[in-house]
């Protein structure tokens, strides 16, 4: 979860790179750091310290650095704190690197190639640079090859040897690398947002081939040393999805661009008034015989699952489990060739849920995979994968990423209802025009973002903040609750309603805020109990309920927002973009960095 960016040409590569690792901090932002080398070689110059790329930019204009050749680093710690020299780029003998990963052998390494006293930094990265060093004798590729050999874990490493000036060499395994031409030399990256200022045509380096960028372009040898192929992808989304559009913060753009990006995930999927998946080579029968589903995600990605198990198994009738990715490999999963198993990631790079994903397939599941970054490790991991077609999402909360995730499950569902012949004409239409509507449904909620942000501040000072509710709406609010944990920093807490009086309801007292969300009608009675429960223990109740509903209770809530009215089962959609909005706006009013809260990184590329 660091961002690496690269680049050789004619220009100046340190302005290019900066800008290039402002796009990518989203990776991870504790420190940050460029090396730059130009035509005559020599050893690079190393420019980095701890903090922003903001402060690196202050340091580098300082310091008057140029060069036409360069690589650079913005860094999420993981071995080794956060400090000027455990930023990257590290420099070695002739060697200078930068790597997004974890090297889980780097201490035998140590031993074995004898480093101790000979680092100046804690970090993994560094090691892999001395190893470098240990095999260069002149030859790049065959110093890179033996090293990956001795390499254990996840790396993208980029490398500039100060003997042969102008080009950078990459190599990855697990951690991604695009890569493209630019019209003066060539570029990689982390995320294809950075190379878009430059071109629409790029690739996604493959697991273990060694690129070489200079000004005449890109080549690439597989590890035996053949040359391999390029399979070159288009970026099939508009520059303009990649700036704040005038936003404050990437945060608040992305709610809004909600109802834009699900109709691009859900219009080019729909053929004669019927879900297709015929583009992603989704047939029928894998949908129509599979016994069991098996979602496996992290985070929002999982959240978005729980709310595919409630619409699968309350429609189709199969079981579906919900895993954390992380706890899967190690629970002892009972998956076979009858078991679905759908793994969902906005980045498709969180190896939580590509490990878990790659254990699956080895016990004979089918699989299908719904990712937002093309190309993406957990998309070519699957054997089926469905983009959702949110664009770039900048923001570490992910907001526009689950909402598509949640379109596309729709449309999942309904395709395995017909696939198992389970609806009629009828029911299929009344579906697909509800799921057709969410987009204008949430344009009236978007109308509302004042109102919403006036709920928002008798939170603002809160210490803890509980969500309640049932089935869906309990699904809901643990997306919620993790919304305003990760921008706001309040503790919050999702609870099933039914389950608070079983103990945790001892944490409520006057003045608690809660915030409750019904809009299941075969829950709605029972929900309005739990919530008098906490009310008449001083809570003060913020209630999200549909709007048409009639409450014969006398007033139970310190604030309502009645939500637009949609079927039961697409209620979800409205309700997340009110949590969605009332968590952008705690955080904005506390004056919080809401697209780079602290300790997170927007892709975790470590277990
Ligand atoms: C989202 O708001 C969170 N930042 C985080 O939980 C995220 O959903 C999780 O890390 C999974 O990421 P992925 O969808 O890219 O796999």
């Amino acid at each position: 979860m660091c961002g690496i960016i690269g680049y050789t040409g004619t220009k100046e590569a340190s302005g290019i790179m900066l800008d290039a690792l402002e796009l990518l901090e989203y990776r991870g932002y504790d420190s940050a750091g460029i090396a730059l080398s130009d035509e005559n070689g020599g050893p690079a110059r190393i420019i980095k310290r701890a903090g922003r790329v903001k402060d690196l930019r202050l340091l580098c204009e300082e310091k008057n650095v140029s060069g036409h050749c360069g690589i650079g680093h913005t860094r999420w710690a993981t071995h080794g704190g956060v400090s000027d020299e455990n930023a990257h780029p590290h420099g070695y003998g002739k060697i200078t690197i930068i790597h997004n990963g974890i090297i889980e052998n780097y201490r035998q390494l140590i031993e074995k190639y004898e480093l101790d006293g000979k680092l100046k930094s804690q970090t993994d990265s560094e090691v892999v640079a001395a190893v470098l060093s240990h095999f260069y004798q002149g030859d790049p590729y065959s110093a890179i090859r033996k090293t990956v050999l001795k390499l254990k874990g996840t790396f993208a490493l980029a490398i500039m040897f100060e003997d042969i000036p102008g080009k950078i060499y990459a190599v990855r395994n697990v951690s991604p690398i695009v890569a493209a031409n630019t019209e003066d030399g060539a570029i990689l990256s982390s995320d294809v947002a950075a190379i878009v200022p430059f071109t629409t045509q790029y690739f996604v380096v493959p697991e273990l081939n060694v690129v070489c960028l200079s000004r005449e372009g890109i080549e690439m040898y597989d590890l035996s040393g053949d040359k391999a192929r390029i399979d070159w992808l288009t970026v099939d989304w508009d520059i303009s999805r990649s700036d704040k559009g005038g936003y404050p913060f990437y945060m608040e753009k992305e709610i809004m661009e909600q109802p834009d990006v699900i109709n691009d995930t859900v219009l080019p999927r729909i053929k004669d008034g019927k879900p297709d998946f015929t583009a992603e080579g989704i047939k029928d029968e894998m949908l129509a015989s599979c016994e069991r589903i098996c979602v496996i995600a992290c985070g929002t990605a999982m959240h978005a699952g729980l709310v595919g198990k409630s619409l699968i198994q309350s429609m189709i009738g199969i079981h579906v489990d919900v895993v954390m990715a992380s706890e899967f490999m190690y629970n002892d999963p009972v998956v076979n060739d009858k078991t679905l198993v759908i793994a969902i990631s906005q980045s498709g790079e969180t190896i939580d849920t590509l490990e878990a994903l790659k254990f699956a397939r080895k016990c004979g599941s089918p699989s299908i995979s719904i990712v937002n970054v093309k190309g993406a490790s957990i998309a070519r991991a699957s054997e089926h994968v469905i983009y959702t077609c949110a664009g770039p999402e900048i923001a570490v909360a992910s907001t526009k990423a689950y909402t598509t995730q949640l379109a596309v499950l729709y449309l999942l569902t309904a395709r395995m209802a017909i696939a198992r012949g389970l609806w009629s004409e009828d029911q299929t239409k009344k579906y697909m025009d509800e799921l057709l509507r969410v987009p204008d449904v949430m344009k009236e909620v978007l109308s509302q973002k004042e109102e919403i942000h006036h709920i928002a501040d008798t939170i603002l000072n809160a210490k803890d903040v509980f969500m309640i509710g049932r089935g869906l709406d309990y699904s809901i609010l643990l997306e919620g609750s993790l919304k305003l944990k990760e921008v706001s920093y309040i503790h919050s807490e999702a609870y099933a309603s039914g389950e608070l009086k079983h103990g945790t309801i001892a944490l409520i007292t006057s003045e608690t805020p809660v915030i409750a969300v019904v809009t299941q009608d075969k829950l709605k009675s029972k929900e309005l109990s739990n919530i008098k429960e906490v009310q008449s223990r001083g809570a003060k109740v913020i209630l999200l309920i549909k709007g048409d509903e009639v409450l014969e209770q006398e007033k139970i809530w310190s604030r309502i927002f009645r939500l637009p009215v949609m079927e039961d089962e697409f209620m979800v959609m409205p309700a997340s973009v009110v949590l969605q909005l009332i968590a952008y706006y705690v955080s904005l009013d506390k004056g919080l960095d809401v697209d780079k809260p602290r300790n997170l990184a927007k892709v975790v590329t470590v277990e």
